[in-house]
């Protein structure tokens, strides 16, 4: 026991307890962000998320592979960064609604923050095209729903129009704050690995995030916090590929719902990341996005969501620099998609509870 008044070391748990305490990306990162003493902060403890390495995505591209699995986020997945200044900054100008078009995860964020800010929020959403868990999220945080019976091109251009009538923000990452919370993933690959990555793989859908990113790596190693500049790799899905083709794609198409994306508003960020970094934008096809989402499973017991599937397809089918260090952003959670997992095993029949019909049902 200490004496009385005595001063205490730490116990030696402190460090994990900070962990415990992790106040999330604003508090953790004030310094690099737009905000002062009072910007009311909305924060659900974003951010901190697991960079694991990848062992045999290792021995398969003869380089280091890592996985930044941003599903563990508040509400599964990286958006949660972006939103958390989102809606903290809408709150401080007064805002009292918000709104967004969605592949899913974007609406199931704003929902959630939006929600723990007290304020309403619409979300248009392309009908038939989002991943049930995301709807139901956007449901349940009560979120304004409205199904729109186009694309996401088509719903985003839908809530551009509605923020020039109605006194609503905007938090898509056409909203520059969003952009501005999710450059913290950047930072934390850099603190967790002591400096930059050389190459960093990314699915592109509206191309704000690999903005974002590269954004974070070059503020970093201005500062002098990283030694180098990861190249940034985006992979779009092959039936959703505007950047690599160079031009819009009017009906995008991919099992991958939350990239299926024929405009991207941050074309040009995705377009100076790839160029500036020495990387790349590419294209990965259904059927390589699929492998790569059953082989995160069973390989690296990581569930994503089929478009997150995208940076480590993309890794495959390209290779790497060996003996690189590679980190590959997984963007969502597999729960997010569950019939995109379903669909791609079988689902065993029911048998009696009788212990030759057990034994013979498992094939023993
Ligand atoms: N991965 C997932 C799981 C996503 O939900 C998204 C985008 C991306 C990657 C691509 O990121 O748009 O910054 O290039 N989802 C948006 C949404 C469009 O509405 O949830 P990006």
């Amino acid at each position: 026991m200490p004496e009385p008044g005595a001063v205490r070391e730490p116990p030696p748990s402190a460090s994990r307890s900070r962990r415990l305490a992790w106040p999330g990306v604003i508090e953790s990162y004030r310094e690099w962000l737009d905000v002062d003493a009072s910007t009311p902060i909305v924060s659900l403890g974003e951010g901190a998320t697991p960079l694991i390495e990848a062992p045999r995505l290792s021995d398969r591209v003869g380089a280091r592979v890592l996985l930044k699995v941003e599903g563990a986020n508040p509400t599964g997945s990286f958006k949660d960064r972006g939103m958390t200044m989102a809606i903290s900054k809408a709150v401080q100008r007064g805002a009292k609604a918000v709104v967004c078009a969605s592949t899913g995860n974007t609406s199931a964020s704003a929902a959630a923050y939006a929600a723990r800010a007290g304020i309403a929020c619409a979300v248009l959403i392309p009908e038939g095209y989002i991943a049930l868990g995301k709807l139901a999220q956007a449901l349940i945080y009560g979120a304004r729903v409205l199904q729109i019976r186009d694309n996401f091109d088509r719903a985003l251009s839908m809530v551009r129009q509605l923020a020039e009538s109605y006194p609503v923000t905007v938090v898509n990452s056409v909203n520059p704050d969003r952009l501005e919370g999710q450059k913290s993933a950047a930072f934390e690959i850099v603190e967790a690995l002591g400096d930059a990555p050389d190459a960093c793989c990314i699915p592109v859908g509206n191309a704000g995030n690999i903005t974002a990113y590269w954004n974070g790596f070059q503020q970093y190693h201005a500062a002098g916090l990283a030694t180098r500049l990861p190249a940034m790799r985006g992979f779009q899905a092959a039936g959703a590929a505007p950047i690599v083709e160079g031009r819009p794609i009017e009906s995008p198409d991919t099992i991958a719902t939350a990239i299926r994306i024929g405009r991207p508003a941050s074309w040009e960020g995705a377009l100076n990341a790839a160029r500036s970094s020495g990387g790349s934008v590419r294209a990965v096809t259904d059927k390589q996005i699929l492998a790569a989402h059953r082989l995160l499973a069973t390989e690296e017991s990581v569930f994503c969501e089929p478009a997150s599937a995208a940076s480590v397809a993309g890794l495959l089918a390209n290779g790497a620099e060996p003996g690189s260090t590679v980190v590959c952003v997984l963007t969502g959670n597999g729960l997010k998609d569950p019939d995109a997992a379903i669909s791609q095993v079988t689902v065993p029949d029911a048998v009696d509870p009788s212990l030759p019909d057990v034994i013979g049902g498992l094939g023993w």
